[in-house]
């Protein structure tokens, strides 16, 4: 597991952002690379910055929370590189943010949901390809926001403290049978999630995109006798 040359890996959310990062890293380091989101643009833009680095990329739009257009990503990936060693679960969003006495209903389980359900679809399609071969990592990319309380983010939290539990059941499920399950925590990144309306952390405190990428790379370069289960990753001054 220490060489990604000759590997598949499939991000999600792979657009923007830490995703973005990633995918461009992971194909420097040798694997090719598909790219799922939902806007095209921005899935051009990343594969073509990536090509362009003489690595090799492919997309795919699709919202990861539908089950039948990730479906169609997943087996159109698999038709164009015959597997996928490596899956990042990135994609993510935060919305309903308010105390819970405040919130919407419709909004707040759209946030959960939303977060959650593309974590698990995108698991589901993918693991048994990995399991047939007995060999696979999958990294979801949580938050520190799924492991501590941060008030008015309620759901965003829900769904990524659900993401742990999830990664950690998978762990037990299937490391056995040759598959590495890790997550990652970050606190704040500096990436689009956080909106323009100014009232955010202060951005050059934040961690960059590209660092969340460097330590992504590295789990899934880790000597295949050890496993970087989870790992926590903050701004150096800490939460912002
Ligand atoms: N930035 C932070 O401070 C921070 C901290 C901790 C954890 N995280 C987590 O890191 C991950 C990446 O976030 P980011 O900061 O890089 O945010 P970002 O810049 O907004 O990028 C999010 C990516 O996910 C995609 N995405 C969102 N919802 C999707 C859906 N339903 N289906 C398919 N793709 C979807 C977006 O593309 P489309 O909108 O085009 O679909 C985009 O490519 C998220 O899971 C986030 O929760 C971020």
């Amino acid at each position: 597991m220490e060489t990604l040359a000759g590997q598949v890996a499939l991000v999600t959310g792979g657009g923007r952002g830490i995703g973005a990062e990633t995918a461009a890293l992971l194909a420097q380091r040798g694997a090719t690379v598909v790219l799922v989101a939902r806007t095209q643009s921005q899935l051009e833009a990343t594969t073509q910055r990536i090509r362009d680095a003489g690595g090799k990329a492919y997309w795919f739009t699709a919202d990861v929370s539908e089950e039948g257009a990730l479906r169609e990503a997943v087996q159109g990936a698999l038709g164009i590189t015959g597997n996928i060693d490596v899956l990042v679960n990135n994609a993510g969003f935060i919305q309903s943010v308010g105390t819970i006495e405040t919130s919407d209903p419709a909004e707040w389980w759209r946030t959960l949901e939303g977060n959650m359900k593309g974590l698990y679809l995108a698991t589901r399609l993918v693991l048994p390809h990995m399991l047939a071969q007995g060999r696979g990592q999958i990294l979801n990319v949580l938050s520190v926001a799924g492991a501590r309380a941060f008030a008015g983010l309620s759901a965003y939290s829900c769904a990524k403290a659900a993401g742990l539990m999830f990664t950690r059941v998978l762990a037990k499920e299937v490391r056995k049978r040759g598959v590495r399950v890790m997550a990652i925590l970050p606190g704040a990144v500096d990436t689009a999630i956080w909106g323009e309306d100014g009232n955010i952390p202060e951005r050059e405190k934040m961690i960059r995109p590209e660092t969340v990428a460097q330590i992504v790379v590295q789990m899934l370069t880790t000597p295949a006798d050890a496993t970087i289960d989870e790992m926590l990753v903050l701004p150096q001054e800490g939460i912002l």
